[in-house]
């Protein structure tokens, strides 16, 4: 075989491996948090659940990367009890799994290209334990940033976050009200190994910003990037009733 003749040979073959596998080259993950209360603020629901939890587990590229790998509950019939409480569905009651579902079937396809996590079971049992292992609960409670009708600024805390882990997170806000912005959501991201990495703002910012559309009926206008240079509202719990 001549030399152009491989050389065109390989070149298919490269053309090939892009293409098939250039959606799901994610090399960053990112474990997002929200804050009950003020995603129940956006959505008018209700909870008493005054602790970050998991919102999900998000490659950086890729998007419903395999629709023929359905969600199966009963493959994580163990984990249930520990995801009603680290990453509750605010919306619908248990013993729903939309919110699950839809997480496995917009991220987990697209994750499962790490050895990693493979199956259903690997993806979610991986997401609670970064959650757990990271802390992010009592990391923000150790630095002073708790929820309360005083606002912080952006810095405040950020500059928490980054003297607990020494990583740049990624912080959300909705900023409904005017000259003031409320605490939604926090990212942490994680390098292929499971290292902590900063965040950088994806390609796919937009796609981040209100990835969960089942989520969004309410027709709410999603989170974007806190503002540097407004207050910010870290909701506490409503009183009780
Ligand atoms: C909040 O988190 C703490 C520590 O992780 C836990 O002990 C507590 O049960 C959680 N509270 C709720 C309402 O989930
Ligand atoms: C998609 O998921 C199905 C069912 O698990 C699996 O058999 C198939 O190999 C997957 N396809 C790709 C491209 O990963
Ligand atoms: C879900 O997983 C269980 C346990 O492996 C299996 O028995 C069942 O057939 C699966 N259901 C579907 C719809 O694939
Ligand atoms: C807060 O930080 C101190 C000092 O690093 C540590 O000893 C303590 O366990 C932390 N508390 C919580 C709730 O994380």
């Amino acid at each position: 075989m001549g030399y152009f003749a491989l050389l065109a040979l390989l070149c298919l073959g490269c053309g090939l491996g892009a293409s098939s596998y250039k959606p799901h080259e994610w090399t960053m993950l990112i474990l997002t948090h929200h804050w009950p209360q003020t995603f129940c603020i956006m959505q008018s629901c209700k909870t008493d659940i005054d602790n970050w939890t998991l919102h999900g587990l998000w490659p950086d590229k890729g998007h419903m990367c395999n629709s023929s790998w359905v969600f199966n509950a009963s493959l994580i019939e163990d984990l249930l009890p520990e995801m009603r409480k680290s990453w509750p569905d605010l919306l619908h009651p248990s013993p729903s799994t939309v919110f699950w579902e839809h997480e496995w079937k917009t991220h987990g396809t697209c994750a499962v290209h790490s050895d990693a996590l493979n199956t259903e079971h690997k993806y979610f049992n991986k997401a609670l334990e970064l959650y757990h292992k990271l802390g992010l609960n009592s990391a923000l409670r150790n630095h002073s940033i708790v929820p309360s009708e005083t606002y912080y600024m952006l810095d405040d805390i950020e500059g928490a976050i980054y003297d607990f882990y020494k990583v740049k997170p990624k912080i959300q806000c909705t900023h409904a009200l005017k000259g003031e912005q409320t605490l939604g959501q926090i990212e942490i991201c994680f390098d292929k190994e499971f290292t902590l990495i900063d965040c950088h703002h994806p390609v796919e910012e937009d796609t981040w910003n209100n990835p969960n559309n089942i989520l969004t009926t309410g027709g709410s206008t999603g989170f974007s990037v806190c503002d540097r240079n407004v207050k910010v509202f870290y909701p506490p719990l409503k009183e009780k009733q």
